[in-house]
């Protein structure tokens, strides 16, 4: 492999034990299923934060990277943790979990990442320039990167980001290129409207064509950067997708590449998997995290009503909006009307426990496709409007 002078210095270990097996790692990678090169990296964002998805061996393997020296050599931000920092006792927190938990975060701090906590980095904390190289983990990330802002970035593991971040080299892949290009047409035939149907219709493309680079045909493009985000989610928790395109014009018709169509049907059908049957006892708003704009419309649905006593509403975003959310007066609105603005975390990666009494109610198919396989409680999807009122009415 070609290696620049600072390369080959970074593995005889002269920036340190650490920065030697981050490369050592990045140039694995880039041999086993890259292009056999490195590309330079504008910047990084690492998941595998919490401590309930990393456990003892992850929090090692950090702690080992910095007594190695680890330091990161580009902009990197964070993946949420295991808690919201302000309000650890809403999750179930034991002191155990608290502790490593806080291990990890100041072992990260140490490291030089930006402790943004969040799964949307690209709304304040790092957003990329189009044309960017960057590294970053985290599915639903990645694919709004990639499609809706034009950055380049492998679909990264958590270990590999980070190697990415110490290093500023990521392994040279069909993603980092523009060879990245449709390899699937879908005609999309259903009609979305709501941040829940973007968020069914990334799950079911994702379900249809899990290896593939879809390119979308759809008659109108009507919809908000949050509503791609929720796509994206969706796509990326039912494929190893790492981009999309989306085009109302028949001159991007792909020629030779399979074609398939989602019809409204098909989105009936993954909605009814998820039917409200049953009273919800919580409802999780902000898979992905919630940007301003959404905070503004969830107060405004909520002011002047009440969450009812038995039934937990939880919104979640990142520190940076939480902060924004807070000047403008909208936390206050919201704890006016008993809901929980959260932020560090989210349903899934926190260790809230949950009973097989429980019901929660969401308006992401990420989330919900999470919660039903890793915990035993009902999980039902509805539109945002009507998350808002199954919480309030
Ligand atoms: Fe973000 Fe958690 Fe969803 S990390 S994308 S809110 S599962």
């Amino acid at each position: 492999m070609k290696l620049s002078k600072m390369e080959k210095l970074m593995l005889k270990g002269r920036y340190g034990e650490a920065c030697k097996r981050a490369l050592e790692l990045v140039i694995a990678i880039a041999e086993s299923y890259g292009y056999g090169e490195l590309v330079r990296i504008r910047g990084a964002h690492i998941s595998g934060i919490s401590y309930k998805n990393i456990g003892d061996s992850g929090l090692e393997y950090i702690k080992d990277l910095v007594e190695g020296g680890a330091k990161v050599r580009v902009k990197t931000t964070t993946n949420p943790c295991g808690f919201d920092l302000d309000k650890p006792w809403l999750f179930d927190v034991d002191e155990g979990f608290f502790k490593k938990q806080m291990e990890i975060i100041r072992l990260l701090k140490e490291m030089g990442a930006k402790l943004s906590l969040t799964c949307t980095p690209y709304y304040v904390d790092n957003r990329p320039r189009r044309g960017d190289h960057i590294a970053w983990a985290e599915s639903s990330a990645v694919i709004y990167a990639n499609s809706v802002i034009g950055a380049y970035t492998t679909r990264e593991s958590g270990p590999s980001a980070l190697a990415a971040a110490i290093t500023g080299r990521s392994a040279l892949t069909r993603d980092h290129t523009d060879e990245r290009k449709p390899s699937i047409m879908v005609n999309v035939q259903a009609k979305v409207f709501d941040y829940l149907d973007w968020s069914l219709l990334g799950y079911v493309v994702g379900k249809l064509a899990p290896d593939e680079r879809p390119l979308l045909r759809v008659k109108r493009v009507t919809c908000s950067s949050d509503e791609l985000k929720c796509f994206c989610a969706g796509l990326g928790a039912s494929s190893t997708t790492s981009i999309f395109w989306l085009t109302t014009s028949d001159y991007n018709v792909v020629q030779g590449v399979k074609r398939i169509k989602v019809t409204h049907r098909d989105l009936r059908r993954a909605r009814d998997e998820w039917a409200l049957t049953r009273r919800p006892t919580l409802v999780f708003i902000g898979c992905p995290h919630c940007s301003l704009r959404e905070i503004k419309e969830i107060a405004k649905e909520l002011r002047g009503k009440r969450v009812k006593e038995d039934i937990k509403l939880f919104i979640s975003t990142s520190r940076s909006i939480y902060a924004m959310a807070s000047e403008l007066g909208l936390v206050e609105v919201l704890e006016r009307a008993r809901a929980h603005l959260i932020k560090d975390t989210c349903l899934i990666v926190s260790p809230i426990k949950l009973s097989k009494n429980d019901v929660v109610l969401t308006d992401s198919a990420k989330t919900a496709y999470y919660a039903e396989t890793m915990t035993n409680v009902m999980v039902a999807v509805e539109g945002r409007r009507k998350c808002l009122e199954e919480a309030t009415k």
